[in-house]
């Protein structure tokens, strides 16, 4: 075993590659299986070695700890329904932020208790003891709040996309004002803390940092939690390098900064795809504003040519190309294995099918991709919008299944649109347009859509499994 301490450092640099190799993979569909592999692979030798790097490690509460934890943590992945995935990582992050502040607080504790004893006697146990410096009870203290902060924050993102009726969202001219007066104190206890070591300030940062977490996030609307959770990812990462660098450990320093770069590019991907700043979705709340925006209804009424399923399964069968553009409505109506038969039905009569794909597409990163994976569609017939724009003006027949906001034009064309400027999926531009949706009632973004009163478009009311079922069975009816 002395092998494995001596060798620590070149076991975290593999962990550290493996790492990079996991996010590497995790990037498209066809590598992310071996991306969770190296990630398991990574995190064992993280383990391990930190196992035997440890002085005098009590072992049956470690063991005990991750058995316990491994146990939840089993039973949860094979339970959680995919539509509960949000609200599951966000619980996830807020273990990471509560495991920075109680490593912070121990460390600190620890070292109190070491600073009031004998120096012989602790020497002469084996124990080297140095006063803290400067730079630990800086890492220390931002490990701590920011943790604090995750947790916080996390447990109030997981009940607001839980439906928790204790996670309300608060607003008011009230909120900025207090959440800045807790901030400010907050930061000012952790220098008063970090310049004096006294703990009582210690212990006001912290609480403080558990109520900012709360009362920063609590402004939120739901739709935006995802990029919250995603941003409290970040934050998690930023926490357990903090304290990496607190317990001198290399792989935690790197694993830490790897999540917490992560994290930050992905919400910065969500917010530009949304067309929303970060600054807009954090604090858009507590200044009064609010993502969604709700049709006034004072337009004329608009006329819209509506079909059957029977009249689209037929239009389909006997088109050269389908791109079958699926959205949240999709998720909601649980219709994706019913999409996938439905393509593989029009497949095997000769139709080209593919999938486009928007980033924002459903209520959280990769949700469409998921579900197509989970019903078993190639990855190969799913293209993301950058590489399938450019085709719909030769596809013959766009399949629109429960998306709204990702193929509203007005993003293209009507400056005064709140979404103008967010990246669509150009599905006007194919020569017939079908919509499954229940009503013409508006999508997340609270807009009318003109996709759906277009010439070329014709809109098919039902629930999404339902009317692709009917689709599939009208073309199968007519023997194609
Ligand atoms: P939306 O614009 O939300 O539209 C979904 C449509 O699905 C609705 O208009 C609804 O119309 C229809 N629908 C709902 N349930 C249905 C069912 N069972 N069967 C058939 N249709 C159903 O969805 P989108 O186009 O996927 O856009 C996503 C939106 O969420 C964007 O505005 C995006 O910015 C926002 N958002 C996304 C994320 C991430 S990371 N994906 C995060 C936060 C916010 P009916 O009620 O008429 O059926």
């Amino acid at each position: 075993m002395d092998f494995i301490r001596d060798y620590a450092d070149w076991f975290y640099l593999i962990g550290a590659v493996l790492f990079i190799l996991t996010l590497r993979g995790l990037s498209g569909p066809k590598t992310a299986i071996a991306g969770n592999r190296y990630g398991m692979i990574a995190m064992a030798i993280a383990v391990l070695t930190t196992f035997f790097v440890a002085e005098n490690p009590v072992v049956w509460m470690i063991v005990g700890a991750m058995v316990l934890g491994a146990i939840v943590g089993i039973a949860r992945a094979r339970t959680v329904p995919m539509t509960q995935m949000p609200e599951t990582v966000a619980l996830m992050h807020s273990l990471v932020g509560l495991a920075a502040v109680l490593i912070a607080v121990a460390a600190i504790i620890h070292n109190n208790e070491l600073a009031k004893l004998d120096v012989g006697l602790l020497q002469a146990n084996g124990v080297n003891f140095h006063e803290m410096s400067k730079v630990h009870l800086f890492e220390l203290f931002v490990g701590c709040f920011v943790g604090a902060i995750t947790f916080t924050a996390s447990v109030f993102a997981y009940g607001k996309l839980a439906a928790k009726k204790w996670a309300k969202t608060i607003s008011g001219t009230w909120v900025k004002p207090v959440q800045a007066l807790i901030f400010i104190t907050m930061f000012a206890a952790g220098i008063h803390f970090f310049l004096t070591g006294n703990m009582t300030s210690f212990w006001a940062m912290t609480g403080l940092a558990l109520v900012f977490g709360w009362v920063w996030i609590a402004p939120v609307g739901g739709g935006d939690m995802p990029v919250v959770v995603s941003l409290l990812n970040s934050f998690s990462g930023w926490a357990a390098a903090g304290i990496g660098f607190t317990l001198e450990n290399n792989m935690l320093i790197v694993a830490g900064s790897l999540v917490g770069s992560s994290g930050a590019i992905l919400s910065y991907i969500m917010c530009k795809a949304m067309n929303r700043s970060i600054i807009n979705v954090l604090f858009g709340g507590a200044m009064g504003g609010t993502a969604v925006v709700v049709d006034t209804g004072d337009k004329a009424p608009r006329n819209h040519r509506s079909g059957s399923a029977d009249d689209a399964g037929f239009l389909m069968s006997n088109a050269d190309s389908v791109v079958i553009v699926p959205g949240y409505g999709m998720a909601q109506g649980r219709a994706q294995n019913a999409v996938k038969e439905l393509a593989n039905l029009l497949k095997e009569q000769g139709v080209t099918v593919r999938f486009a794909i928007h980033p924002v597409a459903g209520r959280m990163p990769g949700h469409m991709n998921v579900l197509l994976a989970e019903a078993d569609v190639p990855y190969e017939d799913i293209l993301e919008m950058d590489e399938i724009n450019s085709d719909f003006p030769v596809t013959d027949v766009v399949l629109v299944i429960g998306a709204n906001d990702v193929v509203n034009p007005a993003a293209k064309d009507d400056p005064s649109s709140p979404i103008y400027g967010m990246p669509i999926l150009e599905a006007h531009k194919a020569r017939t347009i079908m919509v499954i949706k229940r009503s013409m009632a508006t999508g997340y973004a609270g807009l009318d859509n003109d996709l759906f009163y277009n010439d070329k478009t014709m809109m098919i009311f039902g629930d999404a499994k339902k009317v692709v079922e009917d689709m599939t069975k009208a073309i199968n009816g007519n023997g194609h």
